[in-house]
């Protein structure tokens, strides 16, 4: 499309970045330099080599565009294969790993060469996703690339990335041959909700949940609308995420009006697809499996049986997988353990509306009198 003198197309894009390059130079410039010179020589080379054009190559980052998605995975794992490779011989905190985002997404191309665009912007946020060593994709690159990829990839929930709007499906890929355990992931994926807020209160009521979820596997916290129910549950799942290394996933089911819908809401949380023809249950039964995932199944009041059903079947099939509910009654499973949630203190409720009343109206004072 060309628009005042102004190209925008459909383009893979790869964006790199040195992980902890500050500290590397810090413990040994002259080493590090000399490693990174290496990489971007690597990054030269791939990125020919697939047909691609460096856009950037400033600093410890690296910024280049592919006429294929498939290139631009191609030079990523390359890459990272060398690296690898290269690096054997340092030791473990002197290597230098690269972070890659690779997407496909709309840029803008101006005559000089210089690139613009909302899927740039996305790129470089992805690169801070990915495993050091490894690959992060954006969905839309990876539908593309799938069927092709020499190595296994893992879905990483939608996470937020710094500046972007909408959560972005991420997926994790790491070069052939390289362990899994090598290369702990930035975070433990998950899609939970950025909380804007701050959490008040709630030391006891955290700390004695986090007991019950030690030894049980359904958790389910009841109490009235309001209480306080889903901001303790992400909370909790917050705190116990580094136990759950296959991820911590929310499903919200407060408009969900079909119980029989409740695999396909936790199945798309998941990013589990059905395969043709069979019921998506069977899918995701088959993924949970032998999977340390926590989930959070959120305002399941009206959806009880459905609610139960799954939550049976997926404690059934998946050893390592625990399960927090939020609801006003309780799911009824074996092995369910419920708490109730307590309101807030006074003194902690009157701080919450506070806080929440100045977030609406800066000048807002509790005591009733009018701000200077
Ligand atoms: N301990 C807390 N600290 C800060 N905000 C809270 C706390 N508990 C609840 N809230 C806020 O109060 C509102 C209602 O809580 P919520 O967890 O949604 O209740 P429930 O799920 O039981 O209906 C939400 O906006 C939530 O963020
Ligand atoms: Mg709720």
């Amino acid at each position: 499309m060309e628009q005042g003198g102004l190209r925008q197309r459909l383009t893979a894009i790869l964006a790199a970045d040195v992980a902890g390059y500050t500290r590397l130079m810090a413990a040994d410039a002259g080493g590090t330099v000399a490693a990174l010179e290496e990489a971007r020589a690597l990054f030269h080379e791939q990125i020919a080599a697939q047909g691609g054009r460096v856009v950037d190559m400033a600093g410890d980052s690296v910024l280049a565009l592919f006429e294929s998605a498939a290139g631009a995975v191609d030079a990523a794992l390359a890459v990272q294969k060398a690296l690898e490779a290269a690096s054997r011989a340092t030791a473990a905190e002197r290597r230098l790993r690269v972070r890659i985002g690779v997407h496909l997404g709309d840029v803008i191309e101006k005559a000089d060469g210089s690139i613009y665009g909302h899927g740039v912007n996305v790129a470089a946020h992805l690169q801070t996703k990915a495993a050091p060593g490894g690959v992060c994709m954006s969905e839309a690159l990876y539908e593309s690339v799938k069927e092709r990829l020499p190595g296994a990839a893992r879905f990483a929930g939608r996470q937020r990335l710094k500046n972007i709007e909408e959560p972005v499906a991420l997926w994790q890929v790491l070069p052939e041959g390289a362990s899994a355990a090598d290369y702990a992931l930035a975070d433990t994926p998950n899609n939970l909700p950025l909380q804007l807020t701050s959490f008040i209160g709630r030391d006891d009521e955290l700390a004695d949940a986090a007991k019950l979820l030690e030894r049980s596997r359904l958790l389910t916290f009841l109490g009235t609308g309001g209480i306080g129910k889903s901001r303790l549950s992400l909370e909790l799942a917050g705190q116990v995420m580094p136990q759950f290394t296959d991820g911590v996933w929310l499903v919200e089911l407060a408009t969900l009006r079909d119980a029989r819908l409740v695999p396909q809401a936790v199945a798309s949380a998941l990013g589990v697809k059905e395969a043709a023809g069979r019921p998506v249950s069977e899918a995701l039964l088959h993924h949970v499996k032998d999977r340390q995932i926590l989930l959070i199944l959120d305002n399941c009041e009206h959806l009880l049986q459905g609610c139960a059903e799954l939550a049976r079947s997926l404690l059934q099939a998946g050893r390592a997988a625990k399960l927090i509910a939020s609801s006003r009654e309780p799911l009824r499973v074996a092995g369910e353990t419920t708490y109730a949630v307590p309101a807030l203190p006074q003194s902690e409720a009157e701080r919450l509306f506070v806080e929440r009343a100045r977030a609406a109206k800066p000048d807002f004072r509790a005591d009733g009198s009018a701000a200077a």
